[in-house]
């Protein structure tokens, strides 16, 4: 699917801009503090209804405004318009001009995959960082994750307080706990075995992008699941999980909590065996990031048949000259970037033949022309 054109109305600092976008690589240039990253977050807000960077839409508005308007028209086969209205309380969301009550019904009809600075969290963070983002992407890949996956919080936070209450000597029903723990190793299983499945997957894909941007043999993804397993057969991971529920349940109640399972989960990215986060150069966990993002089109396109709209938000900041023209190099494929960059001069003249270059001042375009 491709983004056509993008109106927006108080949104930033923008009072009303209307852009016509490439459907391949489109460069929005300017200095600091001009909306760039503004221009992009609106395009993933139509996509996702919510901010990449942003919890509140207080922020969203232009300052002194009460209501923003998204707008864009989209095309997959056919051309349609996307809109999102917001206003400090409200939000509203319609397709081709007629208003949508069911968000998911609205959620499916635009893709967005983004690289933002924030990303850098997914390696720098914490272990919750990074199943934030499994969960996520997996979430959008497949409804019956995100069902598990709500199921499976919903028993933790039961047994949970059933751990509490046994910590305290209360007289609970143990039959209902062990009920209760079944659930969750149910639940867990598949959990398990789609995040190692959708790894394991990454691992085919994400290797040869971060070397063709890095020039780095040996990337990969390690997925660490909380208890030890040999391998993700339904039996293994049932045994082993039900073994260390039974081994630690004195642990598990003097620390008020469920220690085991895919709560606890992490995951690592690595050259060989070590891991960027202790041993990669800023630039290299930015190129593996990306490279992970870059894969995630490919795997999107497995799933939904359709390739996701990519926004990398100041990718190039942290890369040498090289590894920007490798990276250009590598999405001049059929796919629709939106890149945001504060400087166009190291990028090789010829890798931005046709692409649509966007100069913003000011939450205004002062040139939209495509280069030849
Ligand atoms: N609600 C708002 N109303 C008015 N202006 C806003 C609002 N929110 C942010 N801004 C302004 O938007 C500008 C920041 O825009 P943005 O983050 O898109 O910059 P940028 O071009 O990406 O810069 P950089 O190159 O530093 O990343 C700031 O000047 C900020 O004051
Ligand atoms: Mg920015």
């Amino acid at each position: 699917m491709i983004i056509k054109k993008l109106e927006i109305k108080n949104f930033r600092n923008y009072d009303s801009l209307s852009l016509e976008l490439n459907d391949k690589i489109n460069i929005i240039y300017g200095q600091n503090g001009q909306g760039k990253t503004n221009l992009l977050e609106s395009i993933y807000l139509l996509g996702f209804t919510n901010s990449h960077r942003s919890f509140t839409s207080e922020n969203l508005i232009k300052s002194g405004e009460e209501k923003a308007i998204i707008k864009g028209t989209l095309i997959k086969d056919i051309p349609y318009k996307l809109e999102i209205d917001l206003t400090k309380t409200k939000k509203q969301v319609k397709i081709d001009d007629k208003i949508i009550n069911k968000l998911t019904d609205y959620l499916a009809k635009m893709n967005v995959i983004i690289f933002s600075s924030e990303d850098l969290d997914l390696i720098k963070g914490s272990p919750g960082e990074r199943r934030k983002y499994f969960n996520l992407e997996l979430s959008q890949l497949s409804i019956n994750y995100y069902s598990a996956l709500n199921d499976f919080n919903k028993l933790l936070k039961l047994r949970n307080e059933y751990l509490k209450e046994l910590s305290l000597n209360m007289p609970i029903d143990l039959n209902y706990f062990n009920i209760l723990t079944d659930y969750l190793v149910n639940k867990s299983i598949f959990i398990y075995q789609m995040r190692n499945k959708f790894v394991e997957k990454l691992n085919k894909i994400c290797p040869p992008i971060f070397e063709k941007i890095a020039n780095i043999k040996g990337f990969n993804i390690k997925y660490h699941p909380s208890v030890e397993l040999e391998n993700f057969d339904k039996e293994t991971i049932k045994k082993t999980l039900e073994d260390a529920y039974n081994n630690y349940l004195e642990k598990e109640i003097r620390l008020k909590s469920t220690l085991y399972g895919p709560h606890r989960d992490d995951f690592s990215f690595n050259i060989e065996d070590n891991n960027l986060k202790e041993f990669g150069s800023q630039g290299q966990q930015k190129m593996a990031i990306i490279a992970l993002k870059l894969s995630e089109i490919e795997v999107f396109e497995d799933f939904k048949q359709t390739s996701p709209i990519i926004l990398l938000d100041d990718v190039f900041s942290d890369l040498d000259n090289n590894k920007k023209n490798n990276l250009l190099n590598h999405i001049n494929k059929d796919m629709q970037v939106i890149i945001t960059t504060t400087n166009l001069d190291s990028i090789e003249k010829k890798l931005l033949s046709n692409a649509q270059l966007i100069h913003i001042e000011n939450g205004k375009i002062l040139k939209n022309e495509v280069e030849k």
